[in-house]
């Protein structure tokens, strides 16, 4: 997007249609999926499910849902761009207007991010910029802050440095190991990513620069 826009995907209640790419157990998929036979998506529909690991949980939760599915598998591709260049050809044969990160661990590249500007999100597990990267819940209670959480931001180039959409505090108990922080912090991701797609599907995410407003429902 460039000094100011809409980050939202749906014009005047058009349904928006989202690709979940996920490369893992996919709770946040599941509580996407939740959130959609609760009625809670608003006029997002999830369209499909693309995994770079062919077998991962996030592909069973696709298919025991009813979701389409592809598997791109990135160790058959030379480079990013072409493993990229592969995605965006799987989303696109699917009229994907969002594509939502959840659990996808793959640095995207310029490639993908052409094809949907401003039209990729990540959840992630902190409070960016803190503890970017892999192991963020662990990277957070080793460091000993009292604070973390969860952010669910645009993806640009660069790792989890995106503008951030919406984030959820999770505090640290004193009791805390990073196995039970991972899991709580997991549980506020569960909640803010649904509560994103819903927002953006209903046009109500700006941007300006990297300052983005979510107007309330
Ligand atoms: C989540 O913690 C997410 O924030 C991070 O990867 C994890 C994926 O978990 N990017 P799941 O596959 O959704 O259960």
């Amino acid at each position: 997007m460039s000094a100011a826009g809409s980050g939202g995907a749906a014009p005047s209640g058009a349904p928006l249609r989202v690709g979940v790419l996920a490369s893992g157990g996919g709770t946040n998929l599941q509580a996407l999926i939740d959130a959609r036979d609760a009625g809670a998506l608003g006029p997002a529909r999830l369209v499909v499910v693309g995994s770079n690991v062919a077998g991962c949980g996030a592909l069973d939760r696709a298919r025991a849902a009813g979701l389409d599915t592809f598997v791109v598998e990135h160790r058959g591709h030379a480079t990013r761009e072409a493993f990229d260049r592969a995605l965006v050809a799987e989303l696109r044969a699917r009229q994907v207007d969002l594509v939502v990160l959840a659990g996808f661990m793959r640095i995207v590249t310029a490639e993908l991010l052409g094809a949907f500007p401003d039209r990729i999100v990540n959840i992630h597990p902190s409070l960016l910029p803190a503890f970017p990267g892999v192991h963020s819940q662990k990277q957070a209670f080793d460091y000993g802050v009292k604070m973390t959480g969860c952010t669910v931001h645009f993806v640009e180039l660069g790792v989890d440095s995106g503008p951030i959409i919406a984030q959820a505090v999770v505090p640290v108990l004193e009791d805390d190991d990073a196995e039970r922080l991972r899991l709580r912090i997991l549980a506020e991701e569960h909640k803010l990513l649904p509560a994103v797609v819903r927002a953006l599907a209903e046009g109500r995410v700006s941007r300006e620069g990297r300052r983005v407003r979510v107007a309330k429902d």
